[in-house]
């Protein structure tokens, strides 16, 4: 099949890595040039395992090309996916300008029939607003073509986005058109052979389900969050009662672990757009509004026990050298949108601390962001010389067991703030470390 994936950041560079790998012929768009210029080359700009010996064999079989020509690349194929960002707007609502920006250049540059899918997370109606506006530029040409618009979220997630988009638990199509549903069942067949995936819907009801599905996930993340604060109140130990609630099979284990607060390009944004579009049609999304709120505060949790402790101890936080493990916002990404790290060093920049990172991967996105405020470090032990304290925000595999006896002499104070529960808080103290986590016991609460 041909097709042009619009769009070439996250989603889209999988999505058309994806596709190219199964025989297709793709050709991926983007507007910013110096992005396809390195595309073109091979490199990923993003961070994302496995991705970069993925695009270099299809570029190599030439089954996979980068371009700033979206005219052509409306022309030359049938089916055009639209993979732009949907950032959010000072009103929680999501941006759709470049979703509009890519149907007007589909309409203006539309030669016979395609299939129009809507990739990016998009809020119920876009599928009618994109066919419109296509019209709308066909109509304004004086010329007939036929095209469908069909609602393919995409559900994959960064770190493990290959696999999720080669093995998917579902795809989701909505539409009403058997040609354009057929087209696209026979582009997924190859990634669902084992059981058939495919959730036929209309274009609402698969608008909705991408919003339901992360607002499903991030309230799950709020509601462990709000436990681990009551368990820290009581004496009780969250691990126990997850993996006890986890045990019965209508709540399951997964995606239950407590930790910084969710964030990324995702979850903080969608939450938000399907508030937005609730208060749009008069109804007021009171658990979502909750679950934002819980998590704004858990964002800043790992801050919070900072100042409580030094408080406690009477360490001036002014001038104190605060070590910070991983900045992105969950392991196996360099995304730094909305990470929770950003929050924490925020408020411990204004109470004067002096910060230095180590992330293995985020480092040159977090420099954007942060610039030269914060030191930024080659490998996990540098941070901690002179540290009066160890922050820990990514869980990253080489955080799981790093060597302890170094860790505790190369720090000033043994005082560790884990916010991913990497460590058993009685080996710790074995250790002589003073550690703090989430929603488990700890001598210094
Ligand atoms: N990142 C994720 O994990 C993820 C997962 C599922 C769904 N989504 C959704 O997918 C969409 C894309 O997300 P992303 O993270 O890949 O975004 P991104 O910001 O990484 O990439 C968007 C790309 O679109 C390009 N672009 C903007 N306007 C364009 C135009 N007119 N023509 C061609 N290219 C244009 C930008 O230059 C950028 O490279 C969003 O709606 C997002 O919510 C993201």
């Amino acid at each position: 099949m041909r097709i042009a994936v619009i769009g070439t950041g996250y989603v889209g560079l999988v999505a058309g890595a994806c596709f190219s790998d199964t025989g297709n012929q793709v050709t991926c768009v983007d507007i910013d040039e110096k992005k396809v210029a390195r595309l073109k080359k091979g490199d990923p700009i993003i961070y994302e395992p496995g991705l970069d010996s993925l695009m270099t064999r299809n570029i190599r079989e030439k089954r996979l090309m980068f371009t700033t020509d979206i005219k052509s690349a409306v022309k030359d194929n049938e089916v055009l996916f639209i993979a732009v960002g949907t950032p959010p707007e000072e009103d929680g609502s999501a941006d759709l300008s470049y979703v509009i920006q890519v149907a007007k250049d589909i309409g203006n540059n539309i030669n016979g029939y395609k299939v129009v899918v809507n990739k990016s997370t998009v809020p119920v109606g876009t599928a009618d607003l994109v066919r419109e506006t296509i019209s709308r530029e066909i109509q304004l040409r004086n010329v007939s073509f036929e095209f469908d618009v069909i609602s393919n979220p995409e559900f994959l997630k960064e770190g493990s986005a290959l696999d999720d988009f080669s093995k998917p638990d579902r795809v989701v199509l909505g539409g009403s058109s058997e040609k354009a549903l057929s087209i696209m069942s026979e582009l997924y067949a190859p990634y669902i052979r084992t059981n058939n995936r495919i959730h036929l819907m209309d274009n609402r009801s698969a608008e909705v389900t991408k919003y339901a599905a992360n607002a499903i996930l991030a309230t799950k993340i709020s509601f462990m969050n709000e436990m681990s604060g009551l368990c820290e109140k009581v004496g009780a130990d969250i691990d126990f009662v997850r993996t006890a609630i986890g045990a019965d099979s209508r709540i399951g284990n997964k995606f239950l672990f407590p930790g910084v607060g969710y964030g990324g390009s995702c979850f903080p944004k969608d939450v938000k757009a399907i508030v937005k579009t609730g208060k749009d049609n008069g109804l007021s999304m009171d658990l979502l509004n909750a679950v934002e709120e819980v998590n704004k505060k858990q964002k800043k949790i790992l801050a919070q026990k900072v100042i409580n402790y030094f408080a406690l101890k009477g360490i001036p936080l002014k001038g104190a050298r605060i070590a910070v493990w991983g900045l992105s916002f969950k392991p196996k990404t360099d995304d730094m949108r909305a990470a929770p790290s950003l929050d924490v060093i925020e408020v411990l920049l204004s109470k004067g601390c002096i910060i230095d990172a180590f992330d293995p991967v985020a480092m040159d996105n977090a420099k954007r962001i942060l610039g030269n405020r914060i030191g930024y470090h080659d490998n996990a032990y540098d941070v901690l010389k002179n540290a009066e304290a160890l922050i820990i925000h990514t869980e990253w595999n080489e955080f799981r067991t790093p060597d302890f006896d170094r860790v505790a002499s190369l720090m000033k104070r043994k005082v560790i703030f884990d916010g991913r529960n990497l460590y058993e808080s009685n080996k710790m103290k074995e250790k002589g470390f003073v550690y703090f986590s989430i929603g488990r016991p700890s001598d210094e609460q």
